[in-house]
């Protein structure tokens, strides 16, 4: 398995331009399942979930073809509507083939994801709708099976805004008989992004990006072209890296106004931030100060954000509380930072930081991507070297991740497992 290998202590200086948004790729790959014809989908990250919701579309029968940033995908005629347990197991965000797949076909038969490094992650949700919608479910050997001869609109309410279950719901209503609407839906970003991208083919969704969609039903849509929206936790991880190295960073290609949380917290913790278009620059001479943070569905601070917003209040002055309440065990990375020195006290679903002058490099473990972004922060800070091994949870998320840290200033190279060290 590859490492990560940094050398703390320099200051990150320049430019890093941001990629699409992983979580808005995903969906739109899976809503190309709903028919149409060739979609041309640009901006879209190179990343390994990507690449696996490709090879799934493959298994599906769809032709892709994914060159540099942009997918070119035909899934309106499929041969399989069956998303195996190999490859779901690998990547949660398969579940997302089950609205469209029973929407357009009648059938689909996925597995159950299972949980994770950060909680159950349970789909009751995306199940309870689809019912809603007159699917017939059931679930066995491990595998979600939904039948339905043509899905009926219905009112749904989620108990808990669910990102990926109100994408499955959505893109399943959009070929429904009638109307249907979902209340207390998410309102992350990636959600508009799939409603406009469904929008262009033909689908009727009105609210996006609000608690209630409503969508009403069509035979079928077209097919479309798109640009995915930049990735919002990429940017974030990148602001915060140049504020835990005292740097002066400029992230480009992103988007401002899915940021607002994040960009608060950082100027309350004492580092200037300036806004421009499609522009944010942070820059943080002094040590910051320690701040509170609570994670919350969009547009709160996002859960997604927490890791690296931890590794940040490490070895800043005085004491932060971080509360995660979206997920039940987001807290992987705490561990791992007490290795480097860093002094947090887990309470519950609260962490209370306090922060330190410095941190010590370590070897440390990957757990899941965004635990892995808080641990590349911290060595970025840290005194001496950091070795983060399991990479393979970063690369799900991040694209040429020590490319665009080395382009900023940082020490920092990828060892490929087996490869002789280089000495230092
Ligand atoms: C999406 O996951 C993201 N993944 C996650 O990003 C992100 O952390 C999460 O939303 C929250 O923002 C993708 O978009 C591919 P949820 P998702 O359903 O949809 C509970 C990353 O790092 N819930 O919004 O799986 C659930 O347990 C990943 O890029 C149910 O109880 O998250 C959680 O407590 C990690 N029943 C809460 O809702 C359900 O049926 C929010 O989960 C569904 C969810």
């Amino acid at each position: 398995m590859d490492k990560i290998v940094i050398t703390g202590g320099q200051r990150l200086c320049g430019e890093v331009r941001i990629s699409g948004a992983k979580n808005a790729a995903l969906p739109i790959l899976a809503s190309t399942i709903l028919g149409g014809g060739e979609c041309v989908i640009t901006n879209v990250p190179r990343v390994a979930d990507v690449l696996t919701m490709g090879k799934l579309l493959g298994i599906l029968g769809a032709s892709v073809s994914h060159e540099g940033n942009r997918a070119v995908i035909r899934a309106e005629v499929i041969h399989s509507t069956e998303a195996p347990y190999d490859l779901v197991k690998t990547m949660r965000a398969s579940v997302l083939v089950l609205g469209p797949l029973v929407a357009r076909w009648g059938e689909a038969k996925v597995s159950l994801p299972g949980g994770c490094a950060i909680g159950s992650r349970p789909v009751n949700l995306h199940l309870a709708g689809l019912e809603k919608l007159g699917a017939d479910i059931s679930i066995e050997h491990g595998y979600i099976t939904a039948k339905a001869k043509r899905l009926k609109g219905a009112r749904i309410y989620c108990d808990t805004p669910t990102v990926t279950g109100t994408e499955n719901l959505m893109m399943a209503a959009s070929l429904a008989e009638g109307t249907t609407v979902i209340e207390n839906a998410a309102k992350e970003p990636e959600i508009t992004d799939l409603a406009n991208f469904l929008i262009k083919r033909g689908a009727r969704i009105e609210g996006a990006g609000t608690d209630v969609l409503t969508i009403d039903g069509v035979r079928e849509l077209q097919r479309g072209d798109h640009e995915v929206i930049p990735d919002r936790i990429e940017a974030g991880t990148y602001l915060a890296a140049g504020a835990m190295t005292r740097g002066d960073v400029t992230i480009t290609h992103c988007r401002p106004a899915h940021l607002e949380a994040v960009l608060m917290k950082l100027r309350e913790a004492g580092a200037e931030v300036q806004v421009e278009k499609e522009r944010v620059r942070v820059m943080a001479p002094d040590r910051l100060k320690g701040t509170d943070v609570r994670t919350l569905p969009f547009p709160g601070f996002p859960t997604d954000m927490q890791a690296q917003m931890v590794a940040l209040m490490t070895m800043a002055e005085g004491t932060s509380v971080v509360t995660e309440t979206v997920f039940e065990s987001r807290f992987m990375h705490v561990e791992e930072l007490r290795r480097m020195g860093a002094d947090i006290r887990v309470e519950g679903n609260r962490l209370v930081v306090a922060g330190r002058p410095g941190l010590t490099g370590a070897p440390v473990m990957a757990s899941d991507l965004r635990a892995s972004a808080g641990l590349i922060i911290a060595g970025l800070a840290a005194s001496g070297v950091t070795e983060v091994q399991r990479v393979y949870h970063l690369d799900r998320g991040y694209e040429r991740i020590e490319e665009k840290l080395r382009a900023l200033g940082a020490t920092i190279e990828r060892r490929k497992a087996g490869a002789a060290t280089t000495g230092r």
